[in-house]
């Protein structure tokens, strides 16, 4: 069936500035990480896309890798870009990114030009795209000069390939580094994306968020919901289906050892009106020190859910006490490899 977008959609999102620049984002945005490859029927990819855009939700976050197989969440997209969203590219900010393993050799992953170009040229191609909004580089390299990291995405923009660029899970140091070489180059860094949840908190000990809020660069908290612990999917068992149940990037361990905080949290988020989802998500964005928060969702019910966080995103001085409590000592990072070089 035709889809029609939303006529109210605008109404239904909050658009938070991304840092300095002028672009706006939306509060909640949603990344095509699981759900969205060769595992996933076509009809569910597509209700849980359509309902995001009726919500507001005009930002898509992809990578080279998303699938499995990768390279197949960036070819679904652009199914639907060709279908459902055609005609509608102006109002959507479409990201892609390159970093990590996606094809055989020493040119198929990490931060050389020669990787990032190519891997920019495939995913513009598996989605149809001239141009990506945002491209980032998807970790720090080690081995590679940061300048020559920062010069590849500089020429992906000047070269029409991107709007703006990014970077993802560069600690605060490197990020200061990458800043300074972007103002040089004359493309200035739009957006950070780290982790962080309630049970993640490595851009506050690391001093990555004050860091973005001094220099001006915009932020995109993935896995906002640490991969469905915080909401109420866990609370008696690991269902069938659900993401730890498939132990795709969820051990069930991970899950059990954070229940006892999750059962405290979740009373909390329903003394405050909201499921323990929303509660997480307004925690992410409390304050307006992150501009939106990256979800991923394997049904449309779990957007609709995730969006009504934004009915309530303020907490009062002994709420946030109280889930510093229940969560301290909790360290959920899966990616602290990334930012610690
Ligand atoms: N830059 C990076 O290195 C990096 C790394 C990871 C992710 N990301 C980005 O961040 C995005 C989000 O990651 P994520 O999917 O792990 O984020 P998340 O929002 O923390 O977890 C999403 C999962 O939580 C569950 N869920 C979502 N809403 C729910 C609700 N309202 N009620 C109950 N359960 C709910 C679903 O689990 P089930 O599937 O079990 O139903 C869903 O798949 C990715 O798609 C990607 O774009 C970036």
């Amino acid at each position: 069936m035709t889809y029609t977008p939303a006529a109210d959609r605008y109404q239904r999102m909050i658009y938070n500035r991304c840092g300095r620049s002028g672009l706006k984002l939306p509060a909640i945005s949603l990344g095509l990480w699981h759900n969205f490859g060769h595992d996933t029927p076509h009809a569910t990819k597509q209700a849980i896309c359509r309902t995001a855009f009726d919500l507001g939700i005009t930002h898509f976050d992809l990578a080279n890798n998303y699938g499995p197989p990768p390279g197949s969440a960036e070819e679904a997209f652009g199914e639907l870009l060709a279908t459902d969203f055609r005609g509608l590219r102006d109002e959507l900010i479409i990201s892609s990114k390159a970093g990590y393993l996606m094809w055989d050799g020493p040119y198929g992953e990490w931060g050389s030009r020669k990787y990032v170009i190519a891997s920019c040229d495939q995913s513009l191609k598996r989605m149809g795209l001239d141009y990506v909004d945002i491209f980032y580089s998807h970790r720090f390299d080690p081995d590679t000069p940061l300048e020559e990291t920062m010069g590849a995405l500089d020429h992906i923009v000047r070269s029409g390939r991107a709007q703006y660029i990014g970077i993802s899970s560069y600690n605060s140091q490197r990020t200061r580094e990458a800043v300074a070489i972007l103002k040089d180059l004359g493309t200035p860094l739009l957006i950070h994306q780290p982790s962080y949840n309630i049970l993640n908190r490595w851009v506050e000990t690391d001093g990555l968020k004050d860091t973005l809020k001094e220099l001006g660069v915009g932020s995109i908290a993935f896995v906002p919901l640490a991969q469905g612990i915080l909401t109420n999917k866990y609370l008696n068992g690991i269902p069938a289906g659900s993401r730890a149940a498939q132990d795709k990037s969820l051990h069930p361990s991970v899950v059990e050892k954070a229940l006892g905080s999750v059962r405290k949290l979740n009373d909390m988020a329903a003394a405050r009106g909201q499921t323990l989802a929303q509660m997480a998500l307004a925690w992410v964005l409390r304050g307006g020190g992150i501009t939106t928060a990256l979800i991923g969702a394997s049904r449309p019910e779990q957007v609709v859910d995730c969006v009504g966080a934004l009915e309530k995103l303020d907490f009062t001085a002994e709420e946030l006490a109280r889930i510093d409590a229940i969560s301290e000592e909790k360290d959920i990072n899966l990616w602290a490899r990334s930012s610690e070089d």
